[in-house]
């Protein structure tokens, strides 16, 4: 087996610590240093993963057991943080986004570079099955090309009291930059296309906060896509769907993990075998007699498939640790391209980034 890559661990606060659990329970990695500016929190995530607990960054990159910083602290500090750990020749797993401001993100590509480091940004909707499912049937072609995506991300505002950082523009970027940018990532991917256009508008909440944004954006291919997200409502009535139409057929998929997808299309018979592979699911035929009134209109067979998960918090695990192996495989292997590539990592970001000023020019805005 390969040698163990030494973890640090930065920012340990609600999803440093979900994360920690993952990592610890991988073969490939060892947590061996952990930073947090609570003193508590640092202390004992150091304790139950008999790590060292550092005061601060600095400390931590001089650490020469970390080979990978894990930085899981709040937006605004990303940029800088994967500054100082690119400095240090340290490889980078961090959590959304990549930077608040798209000047910070260039720079730090250029450092990257420099210092050739890797890094990755943590889009666990990649590695979660349901996602995988759609993006193979996507890039099948089984159903033709994508023509339009659709995402409706309603979410709880419960937990973000009016003090979090996550409603200060400064800090979190927006919700386009915070959360939006893993839509962004996966709908570029299914698209398969760069994006070349975008449309944004907000609404103000209490205080003057944006509570619920909205994206339309142009690929280059020409498929087309809506974006909605909100923070404003009890979890219990969090939703998220989003519906992918392709030229002969269209898919459905529900959940922020999500755990339920819907297909329905046309495809060949020949063809039929390959689609329920990639599916994983068998599919249901149906007959259907010729519309009434389209004159020439023909009969035709859908065929229909569901695929559910069992558990969904499983699969966020899962899906954590998937990305951190691919990282890892990234290090060891100089020839891997991982799943979320650096090019990956900066085009959602950039759009996510462009989404939000959109908003705050009042204007649509081209990408070159
Ligand atoms: N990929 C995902 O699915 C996912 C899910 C949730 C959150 N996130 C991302 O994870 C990051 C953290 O989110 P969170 O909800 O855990 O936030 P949080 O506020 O709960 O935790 C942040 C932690 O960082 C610590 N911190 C602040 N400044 C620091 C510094 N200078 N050095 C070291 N530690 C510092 C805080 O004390 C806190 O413990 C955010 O970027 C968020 O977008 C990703």
């Amino acid at each position: 087996m390969e040698k163990q890559i030494g973890l640090g661990i930065v920012g340990y606060g609600g999803f440093g610590e979900f994360t920690a659990q993952a990592y610890a329970s991988m073969p490939q990695v060892r947590i061996v240093a952990i930073t947090d500016v609570d003193a508590a929190r640092r202390g004992s995530a150091a304790e139950l993963y008999h790590a060292r607990a550092y005061e601060d960054l600095t400390a931590l990159l001089a650490d020469p057991e970390v080979d990978i910083v894990a930085i899981n602290t709040p937006p605004w500090l990303h940029a800088s943080q994967a500054m100082a750990a690119a400095e240090a020749g340290k490889h980078i797993f961090l959590e959304k986004p990549l930077a608040v401001e798209l000047d910070d993100a260039d720079t730090l590509l250029v450092k990257l570079k420099e210092r050739r480091v890797h890094l990755t940004i943590d889009y666990v909707l990649r590695h979660v099955p349901v996602y995988e499912t759609l993006l193979k049937v996507t890039n099948s072609g089984l159903l033709g090309a994508v023509t339009y995506m659709r995402l409706e991300n309603v979410a709880s505002n419960e937990a973000l009291h009016d003090q979090h950082w996550f409603w200060q523009r400064s800090r979190s970027g927006g919700i386009f930059i915070e959360h939006g940018v893993h839509f962004f990532d996966l709908c570029n991917q299914i698209s398969g296309a760069r994006p070349v256009h975008v449309s944004g508008a907000a609404h103000l909440g209490p205080n003057g906060r944006q509570d619920r944004v909205m994206a339309a954006v142009t690929y280059a291919n020409g498929t087309l896509a809506n974006f909605y997200h909100a923070f404003d409502r009890p979890a219990i009535l969090e939703q998220t769907v989003l519906r992918v139409v392709l030229e002969r057929g269209s898919i459905v998929v529900s959940g922020w993990i999500p755990d339920h997808l819907e297909l329905e299309g046309t495809v060949p018979a020949e063809q039929r075998d390959q689609l329920e592979s990639l599916l994983g699911v068998a599919l249901t035929i149906r007959d259907i007699p010729a519309p009434v009134g389209i004159t020439g209109a023909t009969p035709g067979q859908l065929v229909q498939a569901t695929l559910n998960r069992a558990d969904r918090n499983a699969d966020y695990v899962e899906a954590v640790t998937r990305g951190m192996a691919d990282f890892v495989t990234q290090i060891q292997q100089p020839h891997y391209t991982p799943l979320v590539t650096l090019q990956d990592a900066y085009e959602s970001f950039r759009l996510a980034f462009l989404a939000q000023r959109s908003i705050d020019d009042g204007c649509s805005l081209e990408i070159c």
